[in-house]
């Protein structure tokens, strides 16, 4: 490891433990680096996740439904939703210290947010409340681009990026959520 990155690290975890609560939290190339996910040869495939290093969960889920959702969900978690979930179905031994509050049993994405699914320009309007993906994210890009899989689905990655501390402590995607943070990161897609 380079001295630079030792000192990063170090200064990251001196941050992250003296202030439990600080508006911050250890991306995953921090935590893990680029292996826990990438590996620059004898790659597997998996959409949305270039040079993937083949680690996926094993669990059998049950997916999101509801009598609103108008999406059409996978059978199983796919994409880079595989891939998180790889660690956080709480299996993986490799990640035992991730508290159970960052895991997810095999029922509990059928109480998340739907992930999984094309989210397309039809969607939007048979939703009609929805924008459409190829509006600005205010990110930077599109909706589509930024925040949607090469499929134009909706996976855990669309509202996290692991790549850096991102913002909050749940390494969110633009905007903070929850009390005091407002709607923002909700609205780059609703429209409500
Ligand atoms: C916890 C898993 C994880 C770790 C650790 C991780 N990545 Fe990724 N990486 C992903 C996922 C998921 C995507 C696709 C979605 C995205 O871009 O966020 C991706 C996409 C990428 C891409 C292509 C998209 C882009 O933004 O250009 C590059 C390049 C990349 N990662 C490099 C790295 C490097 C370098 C590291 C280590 C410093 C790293 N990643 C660590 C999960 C990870
Ligand atoms: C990347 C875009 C995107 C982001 C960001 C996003 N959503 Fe969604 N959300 C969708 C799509 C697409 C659907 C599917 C709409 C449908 O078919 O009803 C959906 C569905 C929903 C539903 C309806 C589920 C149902 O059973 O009808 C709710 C409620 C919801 N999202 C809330 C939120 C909240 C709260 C946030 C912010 C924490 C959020 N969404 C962030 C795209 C997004
Ligand atoms: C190599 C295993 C591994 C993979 C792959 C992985 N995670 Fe994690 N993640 C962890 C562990 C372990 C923690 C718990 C860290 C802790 O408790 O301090 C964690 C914590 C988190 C947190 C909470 C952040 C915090 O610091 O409180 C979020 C959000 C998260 N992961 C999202 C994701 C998403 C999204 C993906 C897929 C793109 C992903 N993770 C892939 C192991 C992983
Ligand atoms: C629609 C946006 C959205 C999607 C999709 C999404 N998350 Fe989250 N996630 C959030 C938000 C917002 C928070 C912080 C607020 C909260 O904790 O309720 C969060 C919190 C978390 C946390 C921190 C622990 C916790 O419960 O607070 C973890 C870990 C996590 N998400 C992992 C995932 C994984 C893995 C997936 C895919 C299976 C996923 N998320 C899909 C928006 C999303």
């Amino acid at each position: 490891m380079k001295p630079n990155l030792v000192k990063l690290r170090l200064l990251l975890f001196l941050v992250s433990s003296l202030a439990p609560t600080a508006v911050m939290a250890l991306g995953h190339t921090y935590l893990f680096g680029c292996d826990a996910c990438h590996t620059p040869h004898n790659v597997e495939t998996l959409p949305g996740v270039p040079l993937w290093n083949g680690s996926e969960t094993t669990a059998t889920f049950v997916m999101y439904s509801s009598d609103t959702f108008q999406g059409t969900a996978d059978g199983q978690p796919s994409g880079d939703s595989r891939l998180c979930l790889g660690c956080h179905d709480g299996s993986n031994s490799n990640s035992g210290w991730m508290s159970p509050e960052h895991s997810f049993g095999t029922g509990e994405l059928a109480s998340s947010h739907p992930i999984s699914f094309v989210y397309d320009s039809a969607l939007a309007a048979k939703d009609g409340a929805l924008k459409n993906p190829s509006e600005e994210s205010m990110l930077g890009g599109t909706i589509l681009e930024d925040l949607l899989d090469p499929e134009s689905k909706v996976q855990c990655g669309s509202c996290h990026d692991v790549h850096s501390s991102s913002v909050g402590d749940s390494l969110l995607r633009g905007y903070d959520y929850g009390s005091g943070h407002g709607p923002g990161l909700c609205r780059i897609c609703h429209i409500k």
